[in-house]
């Protein structure tokens, strides 16, 4: 498990194992858009402000995934205990 941080309000929601970025933010009242839900088609990408997404997704290339300024939160994860993400 890990933790997602709203750079906008500071707000912090848990992603528990078993359940999507995608998903957690959704029950928090953050709506994500999304359409394929599997890392394919880049709708939900999304900034990261700081920490080490678990890039999870075949969208973006390998060195935009080592970048790590952004990821597709309907599949991809954290390394880190926390990301911030620019929402
Ligand atoms: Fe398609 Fe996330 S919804 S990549």
């Amino acid at each position: 498990a890990f933790q997602v941080k709203l750079s906008s309000t500071g707000r912090v929601v848990d992603v528990a194992a078993g359940t999507t970025v995608v998903a957690a933010l959704a029950q928090a009242g953050v709506d994500v858009p999304t359409s394929c839900e599997q890392g394919v088609c880049g709708t939900c990408l999304t900034r990261v402000l700081s920490g080490e997404p678990d890039h999870r997704d075949v969208y973006l290339m390998d060195e935009e995934k080592a970048a790590n300024d952004r990821f597709l939160p309907c599949c991809s994860r954290s390394k880190s205990a926390m990301l911030v993400l620019d929402l």
